[in-house]
């Protein structure tokens, strides 16, 4: 190959990397955008902005809120611990931690709606069987408010059992 071909080819890979990272990165066109930009201002800097989680900190969202969406009390489960925040140990998977998630009851119910669908179903693949949380359902919980230890403690009758 001579030389110019050779640089060529390198600018060409730099533009199409240029491209693909960042769109990789951004979960490239979420059902969700609301959702997806909710997430990355409020939630990204604990759970990550894939939703993975930080070890021992903060537990990865890509699994079991997908799984809470699919039951009525999982999905009263989602809108507590976004409006009440949770505290107290809890394992997910194999994994535990025992920290506190702060509240964010001062975001409005369509925003905390939109935000769990992009932890449901972009992030965590929900199947179209189940539907996208709305803002009545997050109005609801409002109406009962409780601590993050009373979120922690209804989280015991909706989490998947310890393994
Ligand atoms: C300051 C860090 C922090 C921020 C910001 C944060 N969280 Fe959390 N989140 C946590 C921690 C820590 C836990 C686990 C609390 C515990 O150990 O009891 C948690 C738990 C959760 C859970 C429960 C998971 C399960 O398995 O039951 C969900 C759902 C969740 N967060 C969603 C969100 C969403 C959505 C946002 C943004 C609106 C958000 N979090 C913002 C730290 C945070």
């Amino acid at each position: 190959m001579r030389r110019r071909d050779g640089a060529r080819a390198l600018v060409r890979i730099a533009a199409l990397a240029c491209v693909a990272i960042p769109l990789a990165a951004a979960a490239a066109d979420p059902q969700f955008p609301d959702g997806a930009a909710s997430f990355q201002a409020n939630c990204s800097v604990c759970h990550g902005a894939a939703g993975t989680g930080l070890p021992s900190l903060a537990p990865p969202l890509t699994s079991y809120p997908a799984q809470y969406a699919a039951s009525a009390e999982g999905r009263r489960q989602l809108a507590m611990t976004v409006l009440y925040g949770l505290f107290g140990a809890i394992t997910v998977g194999d994994k535990h931690f025992d920290f506190k998630m702060p509240d964010f009851s001062r975001l409005d119910d369509a925003t905390l709606a939109a935000t769990l669908n992009f932890v449901v179903f972009d992030l965590g693949h929900a199947p179209a069987s189940v539907k996208p949380l709305t803002p009545a359902e997050i109005a609801a919980e409002r109406e009962h408010p409780i601590d993050g230890a009373g979120v922690r403690e209804h989280r015991k009758s909706v989490a998947p059992a310890a393994p």
